[in-house]
């Protein structure tokens, strides 16, 4: 059920999915709606950093992290996803000087989310950015894993966050009762069922969160409508590319 363009999906009219779902986690059509939430924040190692150190996305190109910074490919659509955001929100200048920065720090390039946070821990860097769901993994089997996030851009835009999110296609044959099963993935009952397994945050933000996560405390999410990541995706290339991001 996983979706993103919204090509193949019909506008769904439902009270009760815009309710439970907020604007920026939901198609402007109401085509799809966001279930599931994970955040792309800024993981450090505990014993090497203090949180004090961080703030945003921007800062992580400050030369003090020179050698000390893990990112994923820039290929991938995790990062490619973060910079559309940005992008639509900011404008390319602004973005393109960040992704500047980030390489001359000269970054290690690790394509896997689990082999940044494992680096983070092993001291190979310092600082990455990761979706918040791999490290609940990895914590609910190690507690005493060396690495915790920081909330990104707190004092401005908020931290970035990524969505899995359903429709119902146009063609489907039994539309009411797929609007009827979306509609109840929806309510906190069963968006604990997903948080609790999958350590992603719900997209109903009246549900309660898994118990790591609530250990990290709440955080301001960038309320930009997640659809710009799809929408400038192919800017976010060019981009990364024109910045020398490999
Ligand atoms: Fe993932």
């Amino acid at each position: 059920m996983e979706c993103c363009t919204g090509r193949a999906v019909a506008s769904i009219d439902s009270p009760e999915l815009q309710a439970n779902v907020p604007a920026h986690l939901r198609d402007a059509q109401n085509r799809w709606f966001a279930l599931t939430v994970r955040a792309r924040t800024i993981m450090y190692n505990t014993r090497k950093v203090k949180p004090e150190e961080l703030s945003t996305y921007e800062a992580l190109g400050d030369p003090k992290w020179k050698h000390r910074l893990c990112l994923r490919s820039s290929s991938h659509i995790y990062n490619q996803s973060l910079l559309a955001t940005m992008i639509k929100r900011h404008g390319e200048d602004k973005v393109e000087s960040m992704v500047r920065g980030w390489v001359a720090n000269n970054p290690t390039l690790i394509n896997s989310d689990t082999r940044i946070l494992e680096s983070i821990a092993a001291g190979e860097c310092d600082v990455g950015l990761t979706n918040t769901y791999y490290l609940g993994r990895v914590l609910a089997k190690d507690p005493n894993f060396p690495v915790a996030p920081f909330w990104a851009n707190q004092h401005t835009t908020g931290t970035h966050v990524n969505v899995s999110s359903a429709g119902v296609t146009a063609h489907a044959k039994h539309r009411a009762n797929a609007i009827k099963l979306i509609e109840f993935l929806s309510r906190p009952e069963a968006q604990q069922l997903f948080v609790n397994t999958n350590f992603e945050y719900p997209a109903n933000p009246h549900t309660p969160v898994h118990p790591i996560l609530a250990t990290w405390g709440t955080f301001k999410q960038d309320d930009i409508n997640v659809a710009s990541a799809g929408e400038f995706q192919a800017a976010a290339i060019k981009l990364a590319d024109r910045a020398g991001y490999k």
